[in-house]
């Protein structure tokens, strides 16, 4: 085989979404771009703030011919001392930029760690339904998964994770506000994982690292407070990025921020600095990271999120889904009318409405349908579902 036998079966268990995006091209084809409802896509449709622009503008006319060349691969320390004031403001803990590391997005930080902390045979605990990328950010820096599955509120199933919790347990990987369920998790939430990773590390006289991957933790629509994980867990890390509370996400640009109390935390950031450098990332796109040191209080218009999620969560509820209402991000995870979920997505799809099997993120029997879309999108969409579930129930 000319590919690799890993990759090609990698390819394989996510053809589905090759699939859909092929189908979605193909029905657009048909039927013209307006009539095709297309939710399926994570795509951030709300603008990057004014002051982005601006900042754009002002750093493009700069003199200084310095900032174009190689960097530490950590990133600009001005910008990495700019994210820990930040994250020390909301979290009230005291970062040092020498806790940050820039990254190339979300997706790039989360297979920086991974390499940094993984030998073959390690495990890492994500919890379903998952953002489905994880499996392979996994398998490709060495590797296996477990899943653990949620309860009806798509809150993690503490029993089921003190069950798959064991000796080869390196990482457990969780990610709020969720992809694709919108739920954000709870203070008790955090505190009880906590309590069961402390007795597996006890128990197996292991260390175990709590990731939490939060591209959407500034797209919220709850007041309450947001709980930070690094009061939970010692070992903790935050992977993240601007791909979507700025609008950035073409832009790759996001960091990590290792608990600024964890008493490993130096050794950490060695690792964590050499295996960017290695997996060839070298360092985060630096006119990006210049970009975002100067909007760390800014954040795209989460009305226009908190609007979509309205007309879209409670025009399925009035039609008669079933669906958890979302605090954040901007997808819904409403319960497929019929078990099989890719049969559900197939029907749907005769009416012109792209939505997501369940499947896709380790959970049979939901869909996923993404509000980060024009209203016109929304509103049309309604009649397909409408259709399909009278269809479903006569
Ligand atoms: C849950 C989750 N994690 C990570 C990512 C990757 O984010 P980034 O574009 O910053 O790499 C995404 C992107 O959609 C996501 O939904």
């Amino acid at each position: 085989m000319d590919i690799s036998k890993k990759v090609q079966e990698q390819m394989e268990n996510s053809s589905w979404i090759r699939r859909m995006f092929e189908q979605g091209i193909e029905l657009k084809k048909t039927h013209g771009e307006k009539n095709v409802f297309d939710l399926s896509l994570g795509n951030p449709i709300v603008n990057p703030p004014k002051k982005f622009f601006e900042i754009l503008r002002d750093l493009s006319n700069s003199k200084d011919k310095n900032v174009h060349k190689y960097m530490p691969n950590a990133g600009f320390y001005e910008v990495r001392e700019e994210i820990a004031k930040s994250i020390s403001k909301e979290s009230g803990l005291p970062f040092k930029a020498s806790d940050i590391v820039m990254t190339v997005g979300a997706a790039g930080a989360i297979n920086t760690l991974f390499r940094s902390i993984l030998d073959p045979g390690d495990e890492v605990i994500i919890i379903s339904p998952f953002f489905a990328e994880y499996i392979f950010y996994i398998e490709h820096q060495n590797g296996n998964y477990r899943i653990c599955d949620s309860d009806e509120n798509w809150m993690p199933n503490l029993k089921n994770l003190e069950n798959i919790i064991g000796e080869k347990t390196k990482a457990i990987l969780i990610n709020s506000p969720n992809n694709p369920s919108g739920v954000i998790y709870s203070k008790e939430i955090l505190e009880k994982m906590s309590s069961i990773i402390k007795n597996a590390e006890k128990k197996y006289s292991t260390s175990i690292y709590l990731i939490s991957d939060e591209p959407y933790r500034k797209i919220i629509y709850s007041n309450n407070d947001y709980p930070f994980i690094y009061q939970y867990h010692e070992r903790s890390v935050v992977a993240t990025s601007h791909s979507k509370d700025l609008g950035l996400a073409g832009e790759r640009i996001g960091y990590i921020a290792v608990n600024p109390s964890y008493n490993n935390k130096i050794k950490l950031i060695d690792a964590i600095i050499f295996s960017l450098r290695t997996l060839g990332f070298v360092n985060a796109p630096a006119l990006m990271q210049r970009v975002v040191a100067k909007l760390q209080d800014e954040v795209v218009d989460v009305n226009i999120y908190r609007k979509k999620r309205d007309l879209l969560y409670e025009n399925l509820i009035k039609i008669g889904y079933d669906c958890v209402k979302p605090d954040g991000a901007f997808y819904l995870f409403p319960k497929s009318p019929i078990p099989n979920d890719e049969e559900f997505v197939k029907i749907l799809q005769k009416e012109l409405v792209l939505v997501v099997p369940g499947i896709g993120f380790g959970t049979k029997g939901f869909f996923r349908a993404s509000y980060c879309v024009e209203d016109w999108v929304i509103e049309g969409s309604l009649d397909g579902f409408n259709q399909v579930l009278k269809q479903i129930n006569s």
